[in-house]
């Protein structure tokens, strides 16, 4: 089957996060089971784009909020798993960051672009398969708009991996969209504005989450949109996320100071450790605890500060945190530094390679998201030995079970809260007394298979049933 995935992010070329990963695997995998997957995406101002050669597909003209936007369709020479087409609107995407303020008319262009390119193809695909909101007007446009009229019939699956951020905008700027018929306005509307993420919950044929628990929380609460998830049930589903196995391979991972095996893994895991404990000033004894991402609220990241102030001093932990975002807790973690120096480290920024660096040295990964859709950093920790502490929503409630439970080998917490995470790294402390528990744990965590087939094979599943 040909799908063509169209997204903002996708590894190696552009992350920001965990779409990014899933847009850089899926596609390979489907690939691997005799799917023939493509992927489209913008064309940024990003190191990866300097340092590799495109082919020039395509140009034309694309007319926008009263102007003429030139754009060239580039695929990138390098064989990364699939084929992968850059859409290249040099006034409006070619910015050396993946997000901006300016995001409306940035991603309305690329996704009309290539739209206007899908319809120059002899043969059509025979899915597109759209991620989170910057996409998410394409399977409106492909039924409703007169200049897409060739794609009506190609069938439409829309993943949500965020329904956090929705790409709300005003109707003044509905002269934006290519021309529809004007009586079919509600389909972009929610509450009053125009809702990218709600458009495409209307107009897809069908809709996916990233893990099953995540849809289900999303009809109690998402972000205004519950009703109308509720009201779309039928087309909605949840598919876990798979991860890509060939990059996050402890055995081969090129990034690690020494690789392991899942089979033999004391050497390899200590010499990461000891090679953070060196670098970051941290006690190699102790236990490590780590924490990797993106500071918003819902990674529960906000309430470190004073979790670590309060609480570090009375207990013997080493603690490493890598991540950015929101500039109050990167200043209240950076403070952090000096007042515990030798038990803490916050290491500001993005940064691939430490990261995979910390989910092989660490002893435990820190979790206490208030909400994630899914979550790739558990996965990637259970493959690495790490043992997870999370916070039971998710994905995170549908891939780690609390050790206390059968078959359990995670931390689990019901809640986040001050009181419910020291807990939680309490009961780490107390695990990691006993390190015949801890070996069996990640004897157990490194042999589950969180690979992209199982995945795969299911949303080649809804497309089968789709095309029918
Ligand atoms: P989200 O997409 O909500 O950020 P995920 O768990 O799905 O969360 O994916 C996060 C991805 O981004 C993982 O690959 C994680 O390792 C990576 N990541 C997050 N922050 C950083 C950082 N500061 N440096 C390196 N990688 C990071
Ligand atoms: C989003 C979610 C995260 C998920 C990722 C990939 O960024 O926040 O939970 O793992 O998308 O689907």
């Amino acid at each position: 089957m040909a799908i063509i995935h169209v997204a903002a992010e996708c590894f190696p070329i552009a992350k920001v996060g965990g779409l990014a990963d899933v847009v850089g695997a899926l596609p390979k995998y489907q690939n691997q089971n005799n799917q023939k997957a493509e992927v489209i995406m913008p064309f940024y101002n990003l190191p990866f784009l300097h340092n590799h050669k495109f082919t020039t597909l395509y140009e034309e003209e694309l007319p926008l909020n009263g102007k003429k936007y030139f754009f060239t369709i580039k695929q990138l020479k390098k064989d990364i798993g699939f084929p992968i087409y850059l859409v290249d609107i040099p006034e409006l995407l070619y910015t050396d960051y993946v997000y901006s303020q300016n995001d409306t008319l940035r991603f309305l262009a690329f996704q009309i672009a290539t739209l206007k390119w899908i319809t120059t193809w002899e043969t059509q695909p025979e899915v597109v398969h759209v991620h989170d909101h910057h996409t998410g007007l394409i399977p409106f446009m492909m039924t409703q708009c007169y200049q897409f009229d060739s794609l009506k019939m190609i069938p439409t699956v829309f993943t949500i991996h965020n329904a956090q951020y929705q790409g709300w905008f005003s109707h003044d700027n509905i002269e934006w969209i290519p021309k529809f018929d004007f009586s079919k306005v509600g389909l972009l509307d929610w509450d009053g504005t125009i809702n990218p993420m709600a458009a495409a919950i209307k107009c897809a044929w069908a809709v996916t989450t990233v893990s099953p628990s995540y849809m289900e929380e999303l009809k109690l609460k998402a972000n205004g949109l519950e009703q109308l998830l509720q009201h779309e049930t039928a087309k909605c589903s949840g598919i876990l996320n798979g991860i890509d196995t060939e990059i996050w391979n402890p055995e081969t991972d090129s990034y690690l100071k020494k690789n392991y095996k899942k089979t033999s893994w004391t050497t390899g895991k200590r010499a990461n450790k000891n090679w953070l404990c060196e670098n970051y000033d941290l006690d190699k004894e102790r236990p490590l605890i780590a924490f990797i991402g993106r500071f918003v609220e819902d990674k529960g990241c906000d309430l470190f500060a004073e979790l670590f102030s309060n609480y570090l001093s009375e207990v013997e932990l080493s603690v490493i945190v890598l991540g950015s975002g929101n500039p109050k807790i990167e200043s209240e973690l950076t403070q952090l530094n000096t007042a515990f120096k030798g038990k803490y480290h916050y290491v500001s920024g993005y940064n691939e390679a430490l990261s995979h660096i910390i989910y092989a040295g660490a002893d435990f990964l820190l979790m206490p998201s208030r909400v994630e859709p899914c979550g790739l950093n558990q996965m990637y920790s259970l493959r690495y030995g790490t043992i997870p502490i999370v916070n039971r929503v998710g994905g995170l409630k549908d891939t780690i079970i609390d050790y206390d439970k059968p078959n359990g080998f995670g931390i689990v917490m019901e809640e986040v809260s001050l009181t419910s995470i020291e807990t939680a790294i309490d009961r780490s402390l107390q695990l990691f007394q006993n390190q015949l528990v801890v070996k069996q744990i990640r004897n157990q965590i490194m042999k589950i298979d969180h690979s992209w087939l199982a995945s795969a094979k299911k949303y080649q599943q809804l497309y089968k049933k789709l095309k029918k």
